[in-house]
């Protein structure tokens, strides 16, 4: 079982600028709450508890505003800056204290999952024992993403950002690995780009036999929050979805009250800190 995962929330949002000159991307809006929101929920729904924030050298007062320890959520959150980006891999060289002898899962704080039976997906990846899994989903613009082609159920051939059509298959931001990955990562050389890629780790665990897909169906949404244009493409996902069914996707707290890890007091707390909003009132629903 995975039981710790950790959140990449780095990077200079270079193309969201003037917005990230003062702000981290994953703290700006996608609709009613900020990005980062969205992947921490995707692993709370994994079930996962002891987590691992990578946040930029100079971030992490902003984050412990809106995401202090993890306490109030019934998991625990820890940080760890990064001075420059080096590339995804580095994640798990940062992190190898918080990883210590357990399997890890990565998601990457600007992806956004949704859908029917993702929870259940989850889980099931969470129960990876050996190896590497990563959850794939057919685009239309493949070069923008690292691809994976397949045969016959197996992953035969990966590559990042290809500028010829190799597949359609992106590999989407969220991987699960077993213990092995620390070790790999230290090993990995920059790429032409100076960083580490997280294709050429995925490459060493295929080279074993040991990487395997699942896939995010026609069903599933796996949006982009990369520019300005897809920020707001995901914000009206949310929206559109949020006031149709009046149910919230990422509500962090309705998370955790469904997983048993707080109760009405702590909700009661969580309505008190965000204060009289849209939020606190769909909170206050919940109890
Ligand atoms: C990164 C990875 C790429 C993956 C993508 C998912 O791309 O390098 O393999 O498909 O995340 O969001 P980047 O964010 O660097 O463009």
């Amino acid at each position: 079982m995975i039981k710790k995962g950790i959140i990449l929330s780095g990077g200079m949002g270079t193309r969201m600028s003037p917005l990230t000159k003062a702000v981290n991307k994953q703290l700006l809006p996608i609709y009613d709450k900020p990005l980062i929101f969205y992947p921490l929920s995707i692993l709370m729904l994994s079930k996962i508890k002891d987590i691992l924030i990578i946040v930029n050298k100079g971030q992490l007062s902003q984050y412990k505003k809106i995401l202090p320890d993890g306490k109030k959520l019934g998991i625990k959150i820890n940080y760890k800056e990064q001075s420059t980006p080096k590339g995804l891999p580095d994640a798990f060289i940062l992190g190898e204290k918080f990883i210590g002898k357990s399997n890890v899962a990565l998601i990457l704080g600007d992806n956004f999952f949704y859908g029917q039976y993702l929870s259940k997906k989850l889980l099931d990846c969470v129960k990876l024992k050996n190896g590497a899994k990563v959850l794939l989903h057919r685009v239309s613009k493949p070069e923008k993403y690292g691809v994976a082609k397949v045969k016959n159920n197996k992953i035969t051939f990966i590559k990042e950002k290809p500028k010829k059509f190799i597949s359609d298959l992106a590999i989407t931001g969220l991987y699960f690995f077993d213990n092995k990955v620390v070790k790999y990562s230290k090993k990995l050389k920059p790429s032409n780009r100076n960083e580490l890629e997280i294709t050429d780790l995925l490459n060493k665990y295929k080279k074993t036999n040991k990487l395997s897909a699942d896939y995010i169906g026609r069903g599933g949404a796996w949006l982009d929050t990369g520019s300005i244009d897809d920020f707001y493409k995901t914000t009206n996902f949310v929206s559109a979805i949020e006031n149709r069914q009046g149910f919230k996707i990422a509500c962090l707290e309705e998370i955790a009250l469904l997983n048993k890890w707080i109760k009405k007091k702590q909700i009661k707390e969580a309505i008190k800190f965000y204060g009289n909003c849209e939020y606190s009132s769909y909170l206050k629903k919940l109890i």
